[in-house]
């Protein structure tokens, strides 16, 4: 990097997850399964529903904002919003465009990144490259997912696996010396169907047919999916250190895409590394696709485990296979997480919708009597024991 280039530095970070959990013991009553199976095979214990006022904007807006005042900044500091998610709110606009008037932003240029469970990691570098090429001085990087209404709730294979949710940060220009990155992409076209939702799209435009044959829904090969992946997050993760200038003993926390507690073993075990340097919380909220990368990252940082001058790494995996991994050094103060959680209420959030718009039910019928029920109680931060694996064997 030259003395001209801005340094980027992570400054803000926040995250949001809807109240309503989705247990084990609901999907035993919707699918042949069983909690000891889904434990035991990934780790899940539970994971988030959006409520039906919800969408993928408004959860991305609250941990976008949540994220711009741990940073310290006003909205309007923002230049840029680039929103990771294959769950957007429309096809257009872009739901980066959405969640920038919900959060009151009047200067940002918005898009959105599809990378599937590697888009932050993708929007990340985007971010960087931004700030780096001097195009921008903070951009506001978000991942954001609204799973639960695009899966098949008579498939066990995948519907076990996925939740909702939010994450975000902010990265800025700096003039100081910055620490240092490292950033590697990948995409093998390979795998373009292990991981996919069939209908929708130009290929097949949605129609009675698509519909009836059920072709809204993901789709996943689970076992081809895993073998990409515990090969791949090892991989990935070891390119960006290399390119950070570190070697694997430096590394001090693995933020890993959260997809199944065994696949985050198998990488441990793989690297030689213990479980330790990786952060879990996949048993609380299950795979959160381009916002489970952030999610974790914000409790990490919340819950203590990083401090100034950490090394992490943020690796991820996805449909595509799309695979991506940030090495970065961090340089923040970490006691202004929960200052910005609290900033931000999210009744305070709405994104608007067109006068006339009469819209359809949004919420899938297996989940009407889930997302009917009494909110489960505030969940706090004090139960997280990040990183350890026994975290994934817990009774709440
Ligand atoms: O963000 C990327 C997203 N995707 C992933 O990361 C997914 C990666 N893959 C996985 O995590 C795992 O492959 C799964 C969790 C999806 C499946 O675990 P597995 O250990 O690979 O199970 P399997 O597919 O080999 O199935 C083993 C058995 C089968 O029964 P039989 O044929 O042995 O009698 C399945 O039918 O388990 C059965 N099974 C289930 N049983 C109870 C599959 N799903 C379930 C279920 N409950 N939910």
């Amino acid at each position: 990097m030259s003395s001209q280039q801005p340094a980027v530095r992570l400054t803000g970070w926040g995250r949001y997850a809807p109240a309503q959990i989705l247990s084990n013991a609901d999907l035993e009553r919707m699918v042949d399964t069983s909690d000891e199976w889904i434990v035991s095979r990934t780790g899940i214990r539970e994971r988030r529903v959006a409520a039906a006022h919800e969408s993928t904007a408004s959860m991305g807006a609250i941990a976008g904002l949540r994220a711009i005042k741990t940073a310290g900044l006003d909205v309007d500091d923002i230049d840029i919003i680039i929103l990771a998610t294959l769950t957007p709110d429309y096809w257009m606009p872009s739901t980066a465009a959405l969640v920038k008037e919900a959060i009151g932003n009047t200067k940002a240029a918005c898009f959105d990144v599809a990378a599937a469970c590697s888009g932050f990691v993708y929007a990340y570098a985007t971010a960087s490259a931004y700030i780096g090429a001097g195009m921008a001085k903070n951009v506001l990087v978000i991942g954001a997912e609204l799973l639960t209404r695009f899966l098949d709730y008579t498939d066990r294979g995948t519907c076990i696996l996925f939740g909702d949710g939010a994450g975000a940060v902010v990265l800025s220009a700096s003039g100081e010396p910055t620490a240092t990155t490292g950033i590697e992409l990948t995409t093998d076209p390979q795998g373009a169907y292990m991981i996919w939702l069939p209908a929708g799209g130009s290929k097949a435009p949605p129609s009675y047919d698509t519909l009836s044959r059920g072709q809204h829904k993901i789709r996943m090969e689970g076992k081809e999916t895993y073998r990409f992946a515990t090969r791949t997050l090892a991989s990935t993760g070891l390119a960006a250190v290399a390119k950070a200038g570190w070697t694997q003993d430096d590394i001090d926390l693995i933020i890993p895409h959260q997809a199944n507690v065994r696949i985050i073993e198998a990488v441990a075990k793989g690297l030689d590394l213990p479980m330790d340097k990786f952060f879990v919380n996949v048993d609380r909220y299950g795979n959160t696709s381009a916002a489970s990368v952030p999610l974790a990252l914000a409790e990490a940082a919340n819950s203590g485990r990083i401090k100034p001058g950490d090394k992490i790494v943020m690796v991820a995996f996805g449909a595509g296979f799309t695979s991506g991994a940030i090495a970065t050094e961090w340089t923040a103060d970490p006691s202004r997480g929960p200052v910005g959680d609290a900033a931000v209420r999210p009744e305070d959030i709405s994104v608007r919708l067109p006068v006339d718009w009469d819209s359809v039910d949004p919420v899938p019928a297996a989940l009407a009597e889930i997302l009917a029920r009494p909110l489960p109680g505030h969940l706090d931060l004090s139960d997280v024991v990040p990183g350890e694996p026994e975290h994934a064997h817990q009774t709440r």
